[in-house]
């Protein structure tokens, strides 16, 4: 995987926002890549800076409001200095799904001429079989009922298929989802995963998965970067990083987590809470809620430190 050149890479990408309050800097810089059909997750408790970087990729609002500086490239094109490039891949190269699929569909369009305003232009019967062939590809059990359904008649997991099915209508090379699953029960966000695992192998797509839960991330993805307070402080190979995980930060994400296997034992929370931007600590600002921490973290942003399979941004491990 090592040697394909990246369909996304994100390199030192930084956030701001305009506020009345004044610049606040919830991103100050991230890097990660996405190769070819690769299914990559980004991790990180609620409020480290997941979906601003998501969003930035694409430059999506709020655009007046927002500063970014550092390069994001897709296919060789700098998306932040390259207009056409960004329409472009806005329109067939990255496709995104949210968290909320009720918030994100029109509640009084039926779902035929939702979908059908991503397709590209085509004959009236072409574009009917399309969308029909999409709900079906989603796993919609009767896609001509879901079709003429306006999104109320459906579940929250059906409109989240809905939501995948206009993504793949645009045939795009990497499918962004952020917190697809999260509004969903445990069960259809199990069937959910599922079905976007599948498409991304059939159609050789690539995904970028953005989660706080670690269980989804060990099940799909190929490659995790976990992410703290707007920086990376962890990636490697899903599998290296959840079976010896490095940083503490990753060791807390890990110890949060339930398992069937271990009886009895007492899931540890990370104690404190994310800053909010603006109110980062100095050096490493994972610090104060580290049990590990010495008097050095504090002075300076640890760098990432390279080792066989992972990068870390801690010294002391
Ligand atoms: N448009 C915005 N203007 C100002 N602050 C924002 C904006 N969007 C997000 N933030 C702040 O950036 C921080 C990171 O947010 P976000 O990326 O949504 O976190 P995550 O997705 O990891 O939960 C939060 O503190 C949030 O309040
Ligand atoms: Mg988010």
């Amino acid at each position: 995987m090592a040697e394909t050149t990246p369909l996304l890479s994100i390199e030192n990408l930084s956030v701001t926002f305009r506020t009345p309050g004044g610049l606040i800097t919830p991103v100050p810089e991230v890097s990660l890549c996405v190769h070819p059909g690769e299914r990559v997750a980004l991790v990180g408790e609620s409020g480290c800076g997941k979906s601003v970087t998501a969003l930035s990729v694409t430059s999506l609002p709020p655009t007046d409001r927002a500063i970014r500086t550092g390069k994001i490239l897709f296919k060789g094109c700098n998306l932040l200095e390259e207009p056409t490039a960004l329409r472009e891949t806005r329109r067939h190269g990255i496709a995104y799904v949210f968290q909320d699929p009720m918030a994100s569909l029109n509640p009084v369009i039926r779902l035929s001429d939702q979908i059908g305003e991503v397709l590209p232009p085509m004959s009236k019967a072409a574009r009917r079989e399309r969308i029909l062939s999409l709900l079906a590809d989603v796993g919609l059990p009767d896609p001509v009922r879901a079709a003429s359904a306006y999104p109320c008649e459906l579940s929250g997991g059906q409109c989240q298929r809905v939501m995948l099915a206009m993504a793949l209508a645009a045939e795009p090379q990497l499918l962004v989802a952020d917190e697809p699953t999260t509004a969903l029960d445990v069960t259809t966000q199990r069937k959910i995963l599922g079905l976007m695992d599948r498409l991304a192998r059939e159609r050789q797509m690539a995904l970028l998965l953005i989660t706080h839960n670690l269980g989804i991330v060990a099940s799909y993805m190929e490659r995790l970067y976990v992410m703290y307070a707007g920086r990376i402080v962890e990636s490697g190979s899903v599998k290296a990083v959840l079976s010896n995980p490095k940083h503490p930060y990753t060791r807390g994400l890990l110890a949060a987590v339930p398992s069937l296997k271990l009886e009895r034992t007492q899931l540890q929370d990370i104690p404190g809470t994310v800053p909010p931007p603006g109110r980062f600590p100095p050096g490493c600002a994972f610090a104060p809620r580290c049990a590990f921490a010495t008097a050095d973290c504090s002075q300076a942003v640890p760098p990432l430190f390279v080792k066989e399979d992972r990068a870390v941004r801690c010294p002391n491990v």
